[in-house]
């Protein structure tokens, strides 16, 4: 078997094209793009390199797009009150505070103090509530888990039924993942089980699954053996194992791998994700999707 390969990078380009033309309508209509600013504490290497592909999309697109970046020293008041200016910023729908957070400051505090509305992450704890009661009560679907779901449909995998099993119980990740795809509707109604660390027998969970969601965390962890024969795996790891140079700029960059061991899977499994260029890009695009939504739902709210 030699998988279909499931790039969210060319998923990426649909969505995108589909978005660029609802901001055109959006600013025809109210005089103004979305606008999304994004909060970077400090240097973590990931976190610099997601927030410049998510300012960069969003460039692309026509968002009014801020950049605050603050050193790893700054008080978790002055953090807040920055939160609380943009809360109050009419021309701000998303507002985005790049995890994690340096250890003097509480996560908690912090997520709390966005305005739900325009917590186009999903992680404030009433989005939360909203994703878990589902349907129309859903704002701002988180955006890997929309991604990784968004995906999924695309690829044309059947989700009604199937038997999913997510690796890793994140609040970003596996806790919402699992969420979205028990409920009814687009991209539900799948009998899902969520393994971890507790974990007995890891491998003989994943060998039932259809649909396997892996977000562990550990380079190369799913071996071919674990796969079901045709299943559709998504793999959401991004482990930094080494540095190399960019063959395009001659930069030298991080060197990526996923949670699964890709070469050998793509022999057993039915559609699988890359590392790089798979959920990754899909992460980022639904954060535009949320910001533009976010928009709407302030300029044009629902009856
Ligand atoms: N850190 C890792 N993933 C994410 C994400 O989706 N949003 C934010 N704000 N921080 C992250």
């Amino acid at each position: 078997m030699s998988a279909k390969i499931i790039r969210g990078t060319e998923i990426r380009e649909e969505i995108l094209e589909e978005l660029a033309r609802e901001v055109e309508n959006l600013k025809k209509r109210h005089g103004r793009p979305p606008g999304l600013v994004t909060i970077l504490i400090g240097e973590n290497p990931a976190s610099v390199s997601y927030v410049k592909n998510k300012i960069r999309t969003a460039k692309r697109l026509g968002f009014k797009e801020v950049q605050e970046n603050l050193t790893t020293t700054v008080a978790e008041k002055d953090l807040l009150d920055m939160i609380r200016r943009y809360n109050e910023d009419d021309t701000i729908d998303g507002i985005l505070v790049q995890l994690p957070l340096p250890g003097h400051i509480d996560e908690n505090r912090v997520l709390m103090a966005i305005d739900p509305d325009k917590d186009v992450d999903g992680f404030h704890p009433v989005n939360v509530g909203r994703l878990v009661i589902g349907g129309d009560a859903v704002k701002f679907p988180p955006c890997t888990p929309a991604g990784i779901v968004e995906m999924i449909i695309r690829a044309g995998v059947e989700t009604r039924g199937a038997e999913v099993v997510v690796i890793g119980r994140s609040n970003i990740v596996g806790k919402p993942v699992a969420c979205m795809m028990m409920q009814k509707g687009r991209g539900g109604n799948a009998t899902v089980t969520v393994v971890h660390t507790g974990t007995k027998d890891l491998a003989s969970h994943c060998l039932r699954a259809d649909i396997l969601i892996v977000a562990a965390g550990v380079p190369d962890l799913i071996k071919a053996e674990w796969i079901k024969p045709g299943a559709c795996v998504i793999d959401v790891g991004v482990n930094r194992v080494g540095l190399m140079t960019d063959p395009k700029t001659g930069e030298e960059k991080a060197l990526l791998r996923g949670d699964v061991d890709f070469e050998a899977a793509s022999h057993v499994a039915g559609f699988l994700t890359p590392v790089p260029g798979g959920v990754g890009p899909m992460t980022i695009t639904m954060l535009m999707k949320n910001t533009l939504a976010s928009m709407k739902y302030r300029t044009e709210p629902r009856k």
